[in-house]
């Protein structure tokens, strides 16, 4: 089945930076929220980590550019944006890296945590020629048990253009649900694609996972190492 995904890779992150720091404009800086500590996470074919400067020649070859220098610079840009997220923030994007060939094939993380709520946002990427293989099901469903286990979040949220229906597959699978529409205000400069919203709770997240809802305190995040 062909794959129809308008959003390309790069063009998503600065909609997502945008987005993230209207965010944190609302969060006092000095609000005490922790440092994050980035784990690797495994699941049955990945290894999602770090990405370091030697990942360049992988990212290039997500996706086709106009030109060898634009791909080159494109990427450059994403690791750029990892590295500084790193330093900032403790998290960032996490590289999908093939257990077998080693190679990065996308990317996933968090852009959005608020701390107050416990509430984060998930978002995910798998370069074209790797898709269809269920990859993004199992880098989401890291993601959830991060999110939920370690970070401590009670609620965790995605969110896909009404017409990415493989993106919405994958929500669905991993046990998120519809929640509505979301329609930016006609009065803003670009209001963008109307975007379906999923969300799962921590407690349906036990559930689904062992059968039982995890009684720990989900409202203490990790604190190890503040900001
Ligand atoms: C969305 C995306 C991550 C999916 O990656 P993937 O590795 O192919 O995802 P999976 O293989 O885990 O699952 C895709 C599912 O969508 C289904 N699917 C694919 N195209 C579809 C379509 N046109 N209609 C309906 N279902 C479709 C697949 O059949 C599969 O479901 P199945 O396992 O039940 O058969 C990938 O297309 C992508 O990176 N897109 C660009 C970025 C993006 O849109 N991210 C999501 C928003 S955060």
């Amino acid at each position: 089945m062909p794959l129809k995904d308008p959003i390309s890779f790069f063009s998503r992150w600065p909609f997502l930076r945008a987005l993230r720091n209207r965010l944190r404009r609302m969060i006092p800086a000095h609000s005490g929220h922790p440092k994050l500590k980035m784990q690797v996470l495994e699941t049955e074919r990945l290894v999602l980590r770090k990405f370091s400067q030697e990942d360049l020649k992988d990212i290039i070859a997500w996706e086709e550019a106009p030109s060898a220098q634009d791909a080159e610079a494109q990427a450059q840009e994403f690791l750029n944006y990892c590295f500084r997220e790193y330093r900032g923030w403790g998290i960032g994007p996490w590289g999908m890296q093939l257990k077998d060939t080693r190679v990065i094939v996308g990317n996933c993380g968090f852009p959005d945590i608020i701390f107050k709520s416990l509430c984060g946002e998930v978002n995910y990427y798998v370069a074209p020629k790797h898709r269809g293989q269920g990859l993004a099901l199992e880098a989401l469903q890291a993601l959830l048990k991060f999110g939920f286990r370690d970070i401590g979040l009670t609620r965790i949220q995605a969110r896909c253009t009404v017409d990415n229906l493989s993106s919405e597959r994958v929500m669905q699978k991993a046990g998120m649900r519809f929640e509505g529409l979301i329609e930016n205000a006609a009065s803003s400069k670009d209001p963008g694609p109307k975007q379906k919203l999923y969300a799962i709770l921590g407690k349906d997240f036990d559930l689904m996972t062992t059968g039982a809802p995890d009684c720990s305190n989900h409202a203490t995040p990790p604190s190890e190492d503040r900001g």
